[in-house]
């Protein structure tokens, strides 16, 4: 097992973890899913957290029954519509978005040296970190369209830790999503979860809330 002293870089999903837009993402696809008339539930939306774009919009019209009733064209607007709604709520954002605690965590692992990099699977990733003004503390980012898989595969967290020259074990991977803790895991990164402890089980420590990702916490629980 990794120990803290062994972790030299931190590989960071965005949506959810340094800002709360998962709730755009949420309430954008709940939208949808009324147009469409799909009944929209918790699970459906905390199934979607991590998911792309094309991935989630399939499990949307397949949990209403509807995944034969598009073309792939038709499709492909629906999701652009999606998209449209939630890049109008992203340009209202501004660095007071940032969950609590997280500028500060930023701030102190780029004190201590330790590398980042950004594993997620939105393509509007660079436009939020824009409104946050966080671009600079990640000039690396995994481009989710150079992606054969999603999350849970692991390769957004392989690719993240690559792209920091450093082996996966001395890696924290950050994730609020029970699939991109599963991709985390998989890519054999140490997986800190932000969240619910029941929905984030597999992960190796859960954090309640943002506040509470310190290092000082992390050290507490790695050893
Ligand atoms: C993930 C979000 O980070 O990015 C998902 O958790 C979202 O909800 C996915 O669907 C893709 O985002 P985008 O911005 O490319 O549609
Ligand atoms: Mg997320």
């Amino acid at each position: 097992m990794t120990k803290f002293a062994d972790i030299k870089g931190f590989v960071f999903d965005l949506d959810g973890v340094i800002t709360d837009t998962s709730i755009l993402h949420g309430t954008a696809w709940h939208q949808l899913a009324d147009s469409l008339g799909v009944a929209w539930s918790e699970e459906l939306g905390n199934g979607l957290k991590g998911i792309s774009r094309m991935d989630s919009l399939e499990m949307i019209l397949k949990a209403g029954g509807k995944e034969n009733d598009y073309t792939e064209a038709e499709k492909e607007k629906l999701a652009a519509q999606k998209n449209t709604n939630y890049v109008a709520e992203v340009d209202k954002m501004t660095p007071a978005n940032i969950l609590p605690g997280m500028k500060d965590f930023l701030d102190s692992l780029r004190a201590k040296g330790y590398q980042l990099s950004l594993a997620s699977a939105s393509k509007n990733a660079p436009r939020v970190l824009g409104k946050l003004q966080l671009a600079d503390y990640f000039p690396k980012i995994v481009d989710p369209a150079s992606l054969k898989k999603g999350k849970p595969d692991p390769e957004i967290y392989t690719k993240g830790a690559e792209l920091l020259n450093l082996p996966p074990e001395q890696c924290i991977g950050v994730e609020d999503a029970a699939a991109g803790v599963a991709a985390i895991n998989a890519a054999g990164e140490v997986s800190l979860g932000i969240g619910d402890a029941t929905e984030l089980g597999a992960a190796d420590m859960v954090f309640a809330n943002t506040s509470l990702v310190t290092l000082a916490n992390i050290e507490k629980k790695l050893g």
